[in-house]
């Protein structure tokens, strides 16, 4: 009885924790306005995030899970043919090995090859990314990240909006996990009630109870 009691208990603390209260996730420290908040969180923006993107940031940088690249390379003649033969989004050693000088000519202009920021959304959440898009030198002094989107800040909220999107799994995809692992738990219950009634059928049947 105390072990059943301890287990639940423990199942439960263990499930409030990974969905309800994740004590792993990162915290933000990085303020946003409401306003742009909202921006961010709603994925009806990501489509005009995107343009922006391209109009403010694919000059230095790449989003390859998106099969964007820097402009240098998106303008490159072997890009497409490359494209055909190992799809849209290009293994990672094949884009660096192919496009080693244009990436070179970028570490060479900036000091280091502007990262790709197919994962920056996981990686650097929201609130960093709306600060230091808008202000890199006050977010990191020193870098030779231009400040390109400095007294815009709607238009940043919607750039992030679309780096979370390129991040994230689209609204359909997490609805269908959140339901997948609906079942398994329910699965897992009702499988341990049968186990459970087996088991006092089982020790009536041999004389223990
Ligand atoms: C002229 C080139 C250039 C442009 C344009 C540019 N960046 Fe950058 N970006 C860089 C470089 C170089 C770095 C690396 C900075 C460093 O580590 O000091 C960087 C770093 C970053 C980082 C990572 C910061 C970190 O903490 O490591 C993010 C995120 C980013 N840029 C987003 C953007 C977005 C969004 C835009 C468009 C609004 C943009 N950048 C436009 C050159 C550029």
């Amino acid at each position: 009885m105390i072990k059943t009691i301890f287990f639940t208990v423990l199942t439960v603390v263990f499930f409030y924790i990974i969905w309800i209260n994740n004590i792993f996730a990162p915290h933000e420290k990085y303020e946003i306005p409401k306003e742009h908040e909202k921006i961010i969180m709603d994925v009806k923006y990501a489509k005009e995030g995107r343009e922006l993107f391209i109009q403010n940031c694919a000059a230095c940088h790449s989003v390859r899970y998106d099969a964007l690249y820097p402009l240098s390379i998106q303008s490159n003649p072997t890009l497409p043919s490359l494209q055909e033969k190992y799809g849209k989004v290009l293994p990672n050693d094949i884009y660096q090995a192919v496009f080693m000088n244009d990436l070179n000519a970028l570490k060479e202009s900036f000091g280091k090859v502007p990262p790709d920021l197919s994962t920056s959304y996981l990686v650097k959440g929201p609130g960093y990314l709306y600060n230091f898009i808008l202000n890199p030198q006050e977010i990191l002094p020193g870098t030779t990240m231009p400040a390109v989107m400095t007294g815009r800040p709607e238009e940043t909220a919607k750039i992030v909006a679309y780096l979370k999107s390129v991040a994230e799994p689209p609204p359909e995809e997490k609805a269908k996990r959140k339901l997948m692992g609906v079942i398994t738990i329910g699965y897992l219950i009702v499988m341990g009630v049968l186990i459970w009634l087996w088991r006092g059928r089982l020790l009536k049947r041999i004389g223990l109870h």
